[in-house]
């Protein structure tokens, strides 16, 4: 269908499907500030106005904006290297981290000061409230709308010269200082007053702060203009001609062997052109972490393998014309399992009798599979027997860490296509294109030098984007296809399969550590 849509003050006709929400009906236009978080509009990465309103257009179906006034922050460009008063604060007190949330803050800011053109900071916290951001704090976005209220009210508004330098003047302790123990000494003065002096316990090192020209002081973000004017500049900004949807099958059991998976049926279904499993992706051994060369051990991971080691890891990858086909695809996917015994606590895990994580024999050097212990890391420093016969105590404790997800505002999300130097190009939102490249090339029998990886700016890494997590299925899927193809993760995704907060803290990594220690010396 096509939708008679008002954008920015102009008319567009937008198609979309029923089901489409706003956010894609915007997406598809090439409004690529609307951005998405979540399916939920927890994020409100996907805010946009509806007539002057703040609404999560990821929550909103495309066909209900029809008839009413949309604004996106492409809206607010007064044109090309000129700033809207909230842009222009933004800039000026580098009110941006990765900028993934920024064009929602501006419309905030906007709905906000044209309710009330003289905000208070509270108010301004409200308005952002339904605006995750990772990294800002929302410090200076607030001091960024403040100062844009001022603009706006005319008024004369003062250099940011940026937050108040605290005057880190140093101190050291003075070896020759009296002990302070000994109290105040009482000298005569020439007023013959007494007065107290402080003893010179410190030697002044520098007094104030030495002027600087950049250090302390406030600059402008390099890629500032793009990020608050929301042009495109993360993964998902561009627009590739016949490009084909992804989407994952992945594991609704903790632990289980595939005993088979029949596809064809979803292969059938019209708009699909590829499904990828075990059975027709070659079994090449990788470890998908480690920013070193050689990939630490173990090697223990494949891109498609015949068990599955917790709920949410990879089964099957289907890539069809648009989402909606890919999603209809999975369900078509039969898959056979046989469930086996999970364990969901390290002390149980390493327990004689214990069910086997790990139990294939391809697996290069886990310290000890039949205990499911992977790494065994012993750390000695000096002669510890002798430590501990000598030591008045010996402490000896574990310690867990509890499971992480950093949560960055933009999923993991990797496209591939093949360049006209018939390259593979993966462009995907990694911390570390140059390990992606090395790792993904055995897993798709391409030399390196025939893969190119670009890592446009991120919403967010914060670590779980230090691991080859997607790649090499967009690769995969580009090879079957000869398409470009487009994988991003959603929330729940997120939290199931990005293995980093999964392998980093699978239920709870016990560390443990005897220490001596010695009341003599400490
Ligand atoms: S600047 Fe807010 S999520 Fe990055």
């Amino acid at each position: 269908m096509t939708l008679p849509l008002n954008i920015n003050g102009k008319d567009f006709d937008i198609s979309a499907r029923p089901t489409d929400t706003l956010l894609a009906a915007l997406r598809s236009a090439g409004f690529f500030s609307v951005r998405f978080g979540s399916h939920d509009g927890q994020t409100g990465a996907a805010a946009v106005l509806v007539d002057g309103q703040l609404v999560n257009s990821d929550v909103m179906l495309a066909g209900q904006a029809v008839g009413h006034k949309i604004e996106t922050v492409e809206g607010l460009n007064p044109g090309v290297n000129e700033l809207h008063p909230i842009q222009k604060a933004f800039v000026e007190t580098g009110a941006i981290q990765s900028g993934y949330s920024t064009p929602a803050m501006i419309l905030a800011a906007k709905a906000l000061l044209a309710q009330e053109p003289n905000p208070i900071e509270a108010e301004v916290r409200e308005a952002f409230s339904g605006i995750l951001c990772r990294e800002t704090g929302y410090v200076k976005p607030v001091q960024a709308v403040l100062r844009a209220a001022a603009y706006l009210r005319g008024e004369e508004v003062p250099p940011y010269d940026g937050p108040p330098i605290i005057d880190a003047t140093f101190f050291v302790e003075n070896p020759t200082a009296p002990d302070e123990d000994a109290g105040p000494e009482l000298t005569g003065g020439e007023s013959g007053v007494q007065t107290e002096t402080k003893p010179k316990t410190d030697i002044l090192l520098t007094s104030g702060v030495p002027e600087t020209a950049v250090v302390g002081k406030p600059e402008t973000k390099v890629d500032a203009v793009k990020l608050t004017k929301g042009n495109p500049a993360f993964v998902d900004d561009i627009d590739l001609r016949g490009m084909l949807y992804a989407k994952l099958l992945t594991s609704p059991h903790a632990h289980a062997r595939i005993l088979d998976i029949d596809a064809s049926e979803a292969e059938a279904l019209p708009g699909v052109h590829a499904v990828i499993h075990y059975k027709n992706v070659k079994r090449i051994k990788y470890a998908s972490g480690g920013q070193s060369y050689p990939n630490p051990p173990p090697h223990d991971q494949v891109s498609f393998d015949n068990k599955v080691r917790y709920v949410g890891d990879r089964v099957a990858a289907v890539a069809a014309e648009s989402e909606a086909i890919a999603e209809a695809a999975l369900k078509l996917i039969k898959v056979e399992y046989k469930i086996l015994t999970a364990v969901f606590d390290e002390n149980e895990a390493i327990k004689p009798g214990a069910p086997i994580i790990h139990d294939e024999d391809d697996t290069e050097e886990i310290h000890d599979a039949s205990r499911n212990i992977v790494h065994h890391i012993q750390a000695e420093v000096g002669d510890v027997e002798q430590g501990f016969a000598e030591a008045d105590h010996v402490f000896e404790h574990s310690y867990y860490v509890h499971q992480v997800q950093q949560t960055p505002i933009e999923p993991h999300i990797a496209i591939s296509w093949w360049d006209s130097d018939e390259r593979l190009v993966i462009r995907t939102s990694t911390q570390v294109p140059f390990h992606v490249r090395r790792m993904v090339a055995p897993l798709l029998d391409l030399p390196v030098r025939r893969i190119r990886v670009i890592k446009p700016r991120i919403g967010g890494g914060f670590g779980v984007k230090q691991e080859m997590l997607i790649e090499d299925i967009v690769g995969h899927l580009t090879i079957a296809t000869g398409r470009p193809v487009r994988l991003e993760l959603t929330r729940s995704e997120e939290f199931r399969s990005s293995r980093t907060a999964i392998r980093k803290a699978s239920p709870g990594k016990r560390v443990s550590w005897r220490t001596a220690r010695c009341t003599r010396c400490r």
